[in-house]
């Protein structure tokens, strides 16, 4: 499918290494697989220490400590002080639910350099409801507290969906009253779990809008103390982004058991030939491993992108929406408005938005508990 990669292959800026996919919390946008790998499969502490410190001879810079719930992870202190004594700078992915002040103190103590906390929305109802998991409002706020308490600089990040993207405005202060140096306000990603729900969760153009501008509004207030990052929401986009930077040239995921994958939700694209730090090296795996070398540079493109004059900036958009909504990885992202799928990806988001009583499906849990997710206003 692809020319290979270049003979001046750079090396990943960035690791996501997903430690566990445990986690308590059961959000209906979760992009992590349906299937999601057992405990027992988990890479051991020994083994996670090895992959940094490969990624560190590789030239990763960053090491995104992430789930699942890493705090699920009884050795997080020391895969944390592996990191940190590989060279990587560690950022913790967390929803702060697992992290007590104690715990919290020697994971900086460890070489914990930042922290991102997720949040699901602004109030507390609303906010266990989406989570899943009663109280996780709370515990939230007083995480947040302890992560600027002891002098760790700490990201806020929120998924917007049609349940709480009218309350941006009320997320970006609240990021700024937790001490946050940065917000990413992110529009969800209808992958893995998330994709299931994705007619309860997509909101209407209008909204989008309305965000989108409330966003805008609310930077000049927050120059200089807090980076406001908004991820917009491809359904209602007419190009698409270049998904990581583009496939395979600028980070790599480790699943928990091991597997070596160019995005989140590759696994999804049927054919892939995935390799494991348990067999290989990392450097190895980044240079020859079939499913980097599959969608690397442009050569595997097809038209309309093989002849595009943005095909080295946007590289395509999404392979894994590529196949979702087109039934093809090598399409064109039908994000972009030169796909023949575009107008269809239009269709699904008008016609998911105006959809009346749905409720969220939990995972593992069906479709248990409270009230239909409202159909906005405008
Ligand atoms: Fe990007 Fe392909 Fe669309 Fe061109 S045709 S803008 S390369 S997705
Ligand atoms: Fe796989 Fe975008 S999530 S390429």
């Amino acid at each position: 499918m692809s020319d290979g990669p270049p003979a001046s292959l750079a090396p990943p800026l960035g690791l996501l290494a997903e430690l566990t996919h445990r986690c308590p919390l059961a959000c209906p946008y979760c992009s992590n697989p349906l299937a999601l790998e057992r405990q027992g499969a988990e890479l051991s502490t020994a083994a996670w220490a090895g992959v940094f410190a490969e990624a560190a001879d590789l030239g990763v810079l960053h090491v995104h400590l992430s789930g699942g719930e890493p705090a699920s992870r009884r050795d997080l202190v020391e895969l944390t002080a592996a990191a940190h004594a590989a060279g990587l700078y560690t950022n913790l992915i967390t929803s702060g639910i697992g992290t007590d002040a104690v715990r919290l103190a020697r994971l900086r103590d460890a070489g914990l350099d930042h922290v991102q906390l997720s949040i699901q929305d602004t109030e507390a109802e609303s906010s266990d409801h989406i989570a899943g998991y009663p109280g996780a409002f709370a515990r939230k706020q007083a995480f947040a507290r302890e992560v600027t308490a002891l002098g760790l600089a700490l990201t806020i990040n929120a998924v917007v969906h049609r349940a709480n993207i009218g309350r941006v405005g009320a997320m970006i202060e609240t990021a700024a009253t937790l001490g946050a140096g940065r917000l990413e306000v992110a529009h969800t990603q209808y992958y893995g779990w998330a994709l299931r729900n994705r007619a309860a969760l997509m909101p209407t153009r209008a909204q989008v809008e309305r965000a989108m501008a409330d966003v805008e509004a609310a930077r000049p207030r927050h120059v200089g103390r807090m980076v406001i990052d908004l991820v917009v929401p491809d359904y209602y986009a007419r190009r698409p982004k270049p998904c990581l930077g583009g496939w395979g040239r600028r980070s790599l995921n480790v699943t928990p058991s091991g597997r070596v994958l160019p995005c989140h939700a590759a696994e999804t694209i049927r054919g892939l030939e995935f390799w494991s730090v348990r067999d290989r090296h990392l450097a190895e795996i980044w240079a020859k491993s079939p499913a980097f070398e599959a969608f690397r540079g442009t050569g595997w493109m097809r038209e309309p992108c093989r002849s595009c004059s943005l095909r080295e900036l946007d590289f395509g958009g999404c392979r894994c929406q590529a196949l979702a909504l087109a039934g093809d990885a090598a399409a064109a992202d039908p994000a972009c408005d030169l796909s023949p799928h575009h107008a269809r990806m239009l269709a699904l988001a008008e016609e998911a938005s105006a959809d009346p009583g749905i409720r969220y499906e939990y995972r593992g849990r069906g479709h248990l508990r409270g009230a239909p997710v409202p159909i906005p206003a405008g």
